[in-house]
């Protein structure tokens, strides 16, 4: 059994840079509101015609992660492809990946774990890594939210907090296994499913041509829902959880953490997390601040802007962990 390692690390985010108070005018809602409930003081939204799209910003981030891993494209054995808003309902946007970054015919898996994505995709390309099936892999997660949200009062609860952008990771084999990623845990909670949910255009509800036929104004299944206060519960004890099973797994302490790298969700859920396990500013990353949340793009792009500003050294020892929409949850613990 081999591990796997990150070699590579890239994001990508739009240019267009929304602040609280640009959503003050398209809904009731104001800065103070959300910088106090999320700590979020703007979000990058792709512009129309700009021609970014899930796939192409995953693309994009692709690219830079290829090119610091220092493999050629050709090198890559099977791509991952992790969002909740794909370019198209199917196929999935791993394919537009294949094709764009001209790679040879290797597999393309989409995942569909939402918030959990991305931790999601780095268990299953550690597990095809560590049993030989694949050397190097990319995994990207991408997100394109805003063409998607409720941008009136009626969708102010949810659709203040989410973002575009991209994150992308390049693994590849690791012979000594005290390196790289020492294990991956994932969860779920299917009877929570509709407290966090999209619900067109799946065809478990009604026929899209009823829904067609219908064109009812106030018709809101094609906009996300989340009863918040039931998730940000929920989210609280799932990342304690999942964090303390990837520690005790290792035989690792809460004080070996040399950085915790939470899916930014909210930055209150952070910092409830941080104060919890009594970790100071140096262990924890967020930048929720900028970006609000990516879903499963948010832990690829934290990752790769703490790797671009030194704060993760060789030998440091990691822990990703991740909650949202399944209910989903999972954590990852890496020796970098
Ligand atoms: O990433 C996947 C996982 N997602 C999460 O973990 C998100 C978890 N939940 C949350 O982050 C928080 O629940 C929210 C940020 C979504 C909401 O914060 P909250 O403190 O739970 O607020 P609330 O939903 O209880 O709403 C409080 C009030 C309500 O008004 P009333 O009923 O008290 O008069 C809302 O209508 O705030 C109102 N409200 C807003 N006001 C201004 C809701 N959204 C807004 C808004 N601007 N954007």
């Amino acid at each position: 059994m081999y591990n796997s390692k990150i070699i590579g690390l890239g994001k990508y985010v739009p240019d267009n840079v929304v602040t609280n108070d640009d959503l003050s005018k398209l809904m009731d809602t104001n800065d103070a509101w959300i910088q106090e409930r999320t700590g979020i003081k703007e979000r990058r939204w792709v512009e129309k015609g700009s021609g970014d799209t899930t796939a192409t910003m995953g693309v994009k981030a692709a690219k830079v992660a290829i090119e610091r891993s220092g493999l050629d494209k050709d090198d890559i054995d099977f791509i991952i492809f992790a969002t909740l808003s794909p370019d198209m309902y199917f196929p999935g946007a791993g394919v537009q990946v294949q094709h764009a970054l001209d790679i040879k015919t290797v597999g393309a898996l989409d995942i569909r774990n939402q918030c959990s994505g991305f931790v999601y995709a780095l268990s299953v390309a550690d597990n095809f890594i560590k049993t030989g099936m694949y050397k190097n892999i990319l995994v990207i997660g991408s997100e394109l939210h805003s063409f998607g949200l409720d941008k009136t009062t009626r969708g102010r609860g949810v659709s203040v907090i989410f973002g575009d952008g991209a994150g992308a990771a390049i693994l590849t084999r690791e012979e000594d296994n005290t390196k790289g990623i020492l294990s991956t845990h994932l969860h779920s909670e299917g009877q929570h499913a509709e407290e966090l949910v999209l619900v067109a255009p799946g065809m478990g509800q009604r026929w899209v041509s009823d829904i067609i036929a219908d064109n009812d104004p106030d018709d809101v299944s094609y906009f996300p829902h989340m009863n918040g206060q039931f998730v940000f519960k929920n989210a609280v004890v799932r990342f304690s959880e999942v964090i303390m099973e990837g520690l005790t797994n290792n035989n690792l302490q809460v004080d070996d953490i040399d950085m915790l790298i939470p899916h930014q969700a909210n930055l209150r859920i952070s910092q409830f997390i941080q104060r919890k396990f009594k970790l100071s500013d140096d262990q924890v990353f967020n930048n929720i601040q900028k970006y609000g949340n990516t879903t499963a793009a948010s832990i690829p792009i934290a990752l790769t802007e703490a790797w671009e500003e030194g704060k993760i050294k060789e030998g440091d020892t990691l822990v990703l962990a991740a909650f949202g929409s399944g209910f989903t949850w999972g954590s990852v613990v890496i020796k970098w």
